[in-house]
Protein backbone atom coordinates (compact mmCIF):
# COMPACT_ATOMS: atom_id res chain seq x y z
CA UNK A 1 0.00 0.00 0.00
CA UNK A 2 0.61 3.57 -1.04
CA UNK A 3 0.87 4.81 2.88
CA UNK A 4 2.73 1.62 4.56
CA UNK A 5 6.06 3.73 4.37
CA UNK A 6 8.01 4.03 7.72
CA UNK A 7 10.17 7.23 8.19
CA UNK A 8 13.11 6.99 10.86
CA UNK A 9 14.79 10.66 11.67
CA UNK A 10 17.84 10.50 14.08
CA UNK A 11 20.66 12.93 15.11
CA UNK A 12 22.02 14.62 18.36
CA UNK A 13 20.20 16.68 20.59
CA UNK A 14 18.20 19.69 18.75
CA UNK A 15 19.40 19.33 15.20
CA UNK A 16 15.75 19.83 14.53
CA UNK A 17 14.35 15.74 14.61
CA UNK A 18 11.42 16.69 16.49
CA UNK A 19 10.07 19.83 14.61
CA UNK A 20 10.65 18.00 11.37
CA UNK A 21 9.34 14.95 11.74
CA UNK A 22 5.81 16.92 12.75
CA UNK A 23 5.40 18.58 9.77
CA UNK A 24 6.42 15.78 7.67
CA UNK A 25 4.30 13.24 9.59
CA UNK A 26 1.27 16.15 9.13
CA UNK A 27 2.15 16.50 5.43
CA UNK A 28 2.00 12.92 4.58
CA UNK A 29 -1.13 11.94 7.42
CA UNK A 30 1.25 9.29 9.07
CA UNK A 31 1.59 9.42 13.09
CA UNK A 32 4.52 10.75 14.59
CA UNK A 33 6.11 8.99 17.41
CA UNK A 34 9.00 11.12 19.80
CA UNK A 35 10.94 8.14 21.30
CA UNK A 36 13.01 10.28 23.28
CA UNK A 37 9.98 11.57 25.04
CA UNK A 38 9.70 7.99 26.22
CA UNK A 39 13.10 7.92 27.79
CA UNK A 40 12.81 11.34 29.19
CA UNK A 41 8.99 10.07 30.91
CA UNK A 42 11.06 6.94 32.31
CA UNK A 43 13.79 9.62 33.62
CA UNK A 44 10.60 11.54 35.41
CA UNK A 45 9.39 8.93 37.12
CA UNK A 46 12.65 7.55 38.82
CA UNK A 47 14.01 11.39 39.71
CA UNK A 48 10.28 11.66 41.69
CA UNK A 49 10.70 8.19 42.88
CA UNK A 50 14.60 8.78 44.13
CA UNK A 51 15.64 5.29 42.11
CA UNK A 52 19.25 5.28 41.21
CA UNK A 53 19.84 6.41 37.64
CA UNK A 54 22.73 4.08 37.43
CA UNK A 55 21.45 1.01 39.49
CA UNK A 56 20.03 -0.92 35.92
CA UNK A 57 18.22 -3.60 37.83
CA UNK A 58 15.83 -1.16 39.05
CA UNK A 59 15.56 1.29 36.54
CA UNK A 60 14.23 -1.63 34.04
CA UNK A 61 12.39 -2.77 37.24
CA UNK A 62 10.55 0.49 37.40
CA UNK A 63 10.06 0.64 33.39
CA UNK A 64 8.24 -2.85 33.21
CA UNK A 65 5.41 -1.31 35.69
CA UNK A 66 5.35 2.13 34.09
CA UNK A 67 2.36 2.70 31.11
CA UNK A 68 4.36 5.49 28.73
CA UNK A 69 1.78 6.81 26.26
CA UNK A 70 1.86 9.39 23.29
CA UNK A 71 -1.11 10.53 22.03
CA UNK A 72 -1.40 13.41 19.73
CA UNK A 73 -3.98 16.03 18.72
CA UNK A 74 -3.00 18.21 15.69
CA UNK A 75 0.50 18.97 16.27
CA UNK A 76 0.80 18.86 19.75
CA UNK A 77 1.93 15.51 21.03
CA UNK A 78 1.23 14.48 24.77
CA UNK A 79 2.78 12.11 26.78
CA UNK A 80 1.45 10.59 29.27
CA UNK A 81 3.36 8.63 32.36
CA UNK A 82 0.17 6.17 34.57
CA UNK A 83 -2.28 7.83 33.05
CA UNK A 84 -0.26 11.63 34.64
CA UNK A 85 0.22 14.09 31.47
CA UNK A 86 3.95 14.81 32.22
CA UNK A 87 4.22 16.51 29.03
CA UNK A 88 5.90 19.70 30.36
CA UNK A 89 7.17 17.95 33.13
CA UNK A 90 9.76 15.70 30.94
CA UNK A 91 11.24 18.82 29.22
CA UNK A 92 12.72 20.34 32.80
CA UNK A 93 16.69 20.74 33.10
CA UNK A 94 16.92 17.95 35.57
CA UNK A 95 15.42 15.41 33.48
CA UNK A 96 17.45 16.87 30.31
CA UNK A 97 20.39 16.21 32.11
CA UNK A 98 19.82 12.93 33.56
CA UNK A 99 18.07 10.83 30.50
CA UNK A 100 21.33 9.60 28.73
CA UNK A 101 22.13 7.93 32.16
CA UNK A 102 19.18 5.54 31.83
CA UNK A 103 19.31 5.60 28.04
CA UNK A 104 22.56 3.99 28.17
CA UNK A 105 21.50 1.27 30.04
CA UNK A 106 21.09 -2.04 27.89
CA UNK A 107 17.97 -3.78 29.83
CA UNK A 108 16.33 -0.32 29.47
CA UNK A 109 16.77 0.10 25.88
CA UNK A 110 15.36 -3.34 24.93
CA UNK A 111 12.22 -3.12 26.70
CA UNK A 112 11.53 0.33 25.12
CA UNK A 113 12.64 -0.64 21.48
CA UNK A 114 10.00 -3.66 22.04
CA UNK A 115 7.33 -1.08 22.68
CA UNK A 116 8.66 1.58 20.04
CA UNK A 117 8.53 -1.23 17.14
CA UNK A 118 5.34 -2.09 18.55
CA UNK A 119 3.71 1.74 17.48
CA UNK A 120 5.79 1.54 14.61
CA UNK A 121 3.67 -1.57 13.19
CA UNK A 122 1.21 0.94 12.75
CA UNK A 123 2.18 3.03 9.40
CA UNK A 124 3.18 5.44 8.08
CA UNK A 125 5.27 6.54 10.52
CA UNK A 126 7.01 9.39 11.41
CA UNK A 127 9.71 8.05 14.39
CA UNK A 128 12.40 10.21 15.41
CA UNK A 129 15.34 9.40 17.99
CA UNK A 130 18.47 7.97 18.44
CA UNK A 131 18.62 4.53 17.23
CA UNK A 132 15.71 4.33 14.73
CA UNK A 133 17.49 3.87 11.56
CA UNK A 134 19.81 0.85 13.12
CA UNK A 135 17.55 -1.05 15.56
CA UNK A 136 14.17 0.39 16.26
CA UNK A 137 12.90 0.15 12.13
CA UNK A 138 15.75 -0.98 10.41
CA UNK A 139 13.56 -1.72 7.30
CA UNK A 140 12.40 2.01 7.03
CA UNK A 141 11.96 3.26 3.68
CA UNK A 142 13.44 6.83 4.34
CA UNK A 143 16.42 6.49 6.66
CA UNK A 144 17.69 10.38 7.98
CA UNK A 145 20.07 11.43 10.07
CA UNK A 146 19.92 15.03 11.40
CA UNK A 147 23.17 16.65 11.79
CA UNK A 148 24.30 20.79 12.83
CA UNK A 149 27.07 22.15 14.34
CA UNK A 150 26.72 22.55 17.90
CA UNK A 151 27.06 26.05 18.00
CA UNK A 152 24.34 26.38 16.25
CA UNK A 153 22.10 23.44 18.14
CA UNK A 154 22.86 25.41 21.54
CA UNK A 155 21.80 28.99 19.53
CA UNK A 156 18.22 26.96 18.88
CA UNK A 157 17.87 25.20 22.29
CA UNK A 158 18.39 29.40 23.95
CA UNK A 159 16.25 30.57 21.28
CA UNK A 160 13.42 28.26 22.63
CA UNK A 161 14.15 28.87 26.39
CA UNK A 162 14.10 32.76 25.75
CA UNK A 163 10.87 32.27 23.85
CA UNK A 164 9.47 30.15 26.93
CA UNK A 165 10.96 33.25 29.18
CA UNK A 166 13.67 31.46 30.49
CA UNK A 167 16.90 32.89 31.10
CA UNK A 168 20.09 30.42 30.55
CA UNK A 169 23.47 30.40 30.52
CA UNK A 170 24.38 29.82 26.56
CA UNK A 171 28.14 28.40 27.35
CA UNK A 172 26.13 25.71 29.78
CA UNK A 173 23.45 25.24 27.33
CA UNK A 174 26.00 24.32 24.96
CA UNK A 175 28.60 21.96 27.32
CA UNK A 176 24.79 19.78 28.12
CA UNK A 177 24.10 19.52 25.25
CA UNK A 178 27.93 18.31 23.99
CA UNK A 179 27.86 16.19 26.98
CA UNK A 180 24.33 14.28 26.06
CA UNK A 181 26.19 13.69 22.62
CA UNK A 182 29.06 12.04 24.07
CA UNK A 183 27.29 9.45 26.61
CA UNK A 184 24.30 8.54 23.72
CA UNK A 185 27.11 8.17 20.97
CA UNK A 186 29.99 6.13 23.49
CA UNK A 187 27.80 4.46 25.05
CA UNK A 188 27.57 0.37 23.98
CA UNK A 189 23.86 -0.41 23.37
CA UNK A 190 22.78 1.21 20.12
CA UNK A 191 24.87 4.21 20.58
CA UNK A 192 23.45 7.34 18.52
CA UNK A 193 24.69 6.44 15.20
CA UNK A 194 24.47 7.34 11.53
CA UNK A 195 22.49 4.11 9.70
CA UNK A 196 24.96 2.83 6.80
CA UNK A 197 22.11 3.68 4.51
CA UNK A 198 20.34 6.70 6.17
CA UNK A 199 20.70 10.22 4.25
CA UNK A 200 23.06 12.52 6.33
CA UNK A 201 21.73 16.13 6.40
CA UNK A 202 23.38 19.10 7.49
CA UNK A 203 20.85 21.55 8.94
CA UNK A 204 23.28 24.19 10.57
CA UNK A 205 22.43 26.51 7.48
CA UNK A 206 19.28 25.17 6.57
CA UNK A 207 15.65 26.55 7.45
CA UNK A 208 13.18 24.19 8.95
CA UNK A 209 11.01 24.09 6.38
CA UNK A 210 14.32 23.40 3.89
CA UNK A 211 14.69 20.15 5.79
CA UNK A 212 11.03 19.24 5.74
CA UNK A 213 11.05 19.86 2.15
CA UNK A 214 14.07 17.54 1.27
CA UNK A 215 12.54 14.32 3.41
CA UNK A 216 9.78 15.02 1.82
CA UNK A 217 11.18 14.77 -1.46
CA UNK A 218 12.57 11.28 -0.54
CA UNK A 219 9.49 9.94 0.75
CA UNK A 220 7.83 11.35 -2.25
CA UNK A 221 10.28 9.40 -4.63
CA UNK A 222 9.41 5.91 -2.37
CA UNK A 223 6.16 6.23 -2.17
CA UNK A 224 5.91 7.56 -6.09
CA UNK A 225 7.64 3.77 -6.56
CA UNK A 226 5.73 1.88 -4.34
CA UNK A 227 2.91 2.93 -6.61
CA UNK A 228 4.46 2.00 -9.60
CA UNK A 229 5.26 -1.18 -8.39
CA UNK A 230 1.55 -1.77 -8.12
O1 LIG B 1 14.98 16.55 21.92
P1 LIG B 1 16.35 16.25 22.44
O2 LIG B 1 17.32 16.07 21.34
O3 LIG B 1 16.81 17.14 23.51
O4 LIG B 1 16.31 14.83 23.13
P2 LIG B 1 15.25 13.67 23.01
O5 LIG B 1 15.08 13.27 21.60
O6 LIG B 1 14.06 14.03 23.79
O7 LIG B 1 16.04 12.50 23.72
C1 LIG B 1 16.44 12.60 25.07
C2 LIG B 1 17.47 11.53 25.35
O8 LIG B 1 16.88 10.24 25.25
C3 LIG B 1 18.67 11.47 24.42
O9 LIG B 1 19.71 12.36 24.78
C4 LIG B 1 19.11 10.01 24.55
O10 LIG B 1 19.89 9.82 25.71
C5 LIG B 1 17.80 9.29 24.77
N1 LIG B 1 17.27 8.67 23.55
C6 LIG B 1 17.81 7.48 23.14
O11 LIG B 1 18.76 7.00 23.76
N2 LIG B 1 17.29 6.80 22.09
C7 LIG B 1 16.26 7.30 21.40
N3 LIG B 1 15.74 6.60 20.39
C8 LIG B 1 15.70 8.55 21.78
C9 LIG B 1 16.24 9.23 22.84
O1 LIG C 1 14.15 17.11 18.29
P1 LIG C 1 15.49 17.78 18.32
O2 LIG C 1 16.07 17.85 19.67
O3 LIG C 1 16.45 17.21 17.33
O4 LIG C 1 15.30 19.28 17.83
P2 LIG C 1 13.99 20.22 17.84
O5 LIG C 1 13.48 20.29 19.21
O6 LIG C 1 13.07 19.79 16.77
O7 LIG C 1 14.61 21.60 17.36
C1 LIG C 1 15.29 22.46 18.22
C2 LIG C 1 14.99 23.88 17.85
O8 LIG C 1 15.67 24.23 16.64
C3 LIG C 1 13.52 24.19 17.63
O9 LIG C 1 13.20 25.38 18.31
C4 LIG C 1 13.40 24.40 16.13
O10 LIG C 1 12.44 25.35 15.80
C5 LIG C 1 14.80 24.90 15.75
N1 LIG C 1 15.21 24.55 14.39
C6 LIG C 1 15.74 25.50 13.57
O11 LIG C 1 15.83 26.64 13.99
N2 LIG C 1 16.17 25.21 12.30
C7 LIG C 1 16.10 23.97 11.83
N3 LIG C 1 16.55 23.69 10.59
C8 LIG C 1 15.58 22.96 12.66
C9 LIG C 1 15.16 23.29 13.95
Amino acid sequence: ENDTIAIAIDGPAAAGKSTVSKIVANKLSFIYIDTGAMYRALTLKALRRQVSLEDEEMTSQLLSETSIELEQDHDHQHVFVDGEDVTDAIRSENVTNNVSSIAKQASVRQEMVERQQELAQKRGVVMDGRDIGTHVIPDAEVKIFLRASVEERAKRRYQENIQKGFSVDFERLKQDIEQRDTIDSKRDASPLIKAEDAISLDTTDLSINDVAAAILQEAGKVLADNGAAQ
